[in-house]
């Protein structure tokens, strides 16, 4: 790793006690309240995060509370947060834990890690913020860091890996690993960096290009386009919504779909309802996919729930409001 360009520890630490944001976990890293924070964070932005760590965290003050509460719950409270596999292995870890004796979570990144959920990177974040191990998380954060500081366009994780590692505070581990976190998530940010304010941009390679914002070069992600149809069947006593299965969206409750741009007349049969009509379209993308969905209603005379009293994603929120169904 020689001719590397490492951070000042003393400079970014300094910067990160004044200028890190005031987080309520960051106060008293207690390891629940920073464990919920990291699988909320792990693909949702501060900004909507934060709304959801305080409502999650108000209704489980303990993994305790979330291990006697239902499944159905968390999904409820995690509604809209999307990728739901994350709702679901909480749950889970939370029942796993409180079923030990003690039940407590685990200091050990490799105990850490074979729980629900919890990759490299959550465990070394939960290990060093709550536990003070000294162990660098590498994140989305401190790959970019890394890229600018040594300008490589394309860095492998293994190089990461190994810059964060000794780029490592062992006396503030948690600090260290938040400070390049907070860096990448205010300063060094995709883009638009802010090399102005950025304390440790001496010695940044990047900078003295044209463009610090061309590191790390972008990765170009196909997306699958799904052209189908959603049907939403309407009665006095609400709408039929039925249980999801898969990764994506299982758990939460929807209206009946079909990804097959010819499925409309199966998917009517399946329903056995005829003649629906055309209310709108969506389109909704996720990370892989992209939805392109014709929306249909049709009225009937019974049947169907409300559709606040169950989970649903956004997806079925926008398709619901296309066909004037949505409560909210
Ligand atoms: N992203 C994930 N965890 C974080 C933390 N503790 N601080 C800032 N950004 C984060």
């Amino acid at each position: 790793m020689e001719g590397r360009v490492y951070p000042s520890r003393l400079l970014l630490l300094d910067w990160y006690d004044h200028y890190a944001r005031e987080l309520p976990w960051r106060e008293n890293p207690e390891p629940w309240p920073v464990l919920l924070s990291e699988f909320i964070l792990q693909q949702t932005k501060m900004e909507v995060g934060l709304g959801y760590w305080k409502k999650m965290y108000k209704r489980f003050p303990t993994l305790h509370e979330m291990s006697i509460s239902t499944l159905e719950e968390v999904m409820l409270l995690w509604q809209g947060c999307g990728y739901y596999a994350r709702a679901r292995n909480l749950h889970k870890l939370s029942v796993i834990i409180s079923s030990r004796d003690p039940p407590i979570i685990p200091s050990d990144p490799k105990e850490l890690e074979k729980l629900p959920g919890i990759g490299p990177y959550t465990s070394a974040a939960i290990a060093s913020i709550s536990f003070e191990v000294p162990i660098a998380a590498v994140d989305g954060n401190v790959k970019r860091i890394f890229s600018r500081l040594n300008a490589i366009e394309h860095p492998n994780s293994t190089d990461v890996q190994e810059w964060a590692n000794i780029s490592l505070d062992e006396n503030r581990p948690g600090d260290w690993n938040q400070a390049l976190m907070e860096l990448g998530a205010i300063v060094c940010t995709p883009r638009a960096p802010k090399c102005n304010s950025c304390p440790v941009s001496e010695n940044c390679k990047a900078r003295f290009t044209d463009d610090p914002a061309k590191y790390p070069a972008s990765k170009r992600r196909s997306s699958t386009k799904v052209n189908g149809h959603a049907l939403v069947i309407s009665s006095p006593e609400g709408i039929v919504l039925s249980q999801r299965k898969g990764s994506q969206l299982g758990g939460l409750w929807g209206v009946p779909i079909t990804e097959d741009p010819n499925g409309l007349e199966a998917l009517c049969i399946d329903h056995k309802i005829h003649s629906p009509e055309k209310v709108g379209e969506i389109h909704h993308a996720f990370s892989h996919r992209d939805f392109h969905l014709q929306v249909w209603k049709v009225d009937v005379l019974k049947g169907g729930i409300r559709s606040d009293s169950v989970p649903i994603s956004r997806l079925d929120q926008r398709i619901l409001d296309a066909a004037g169904c949505g409560e909210s």
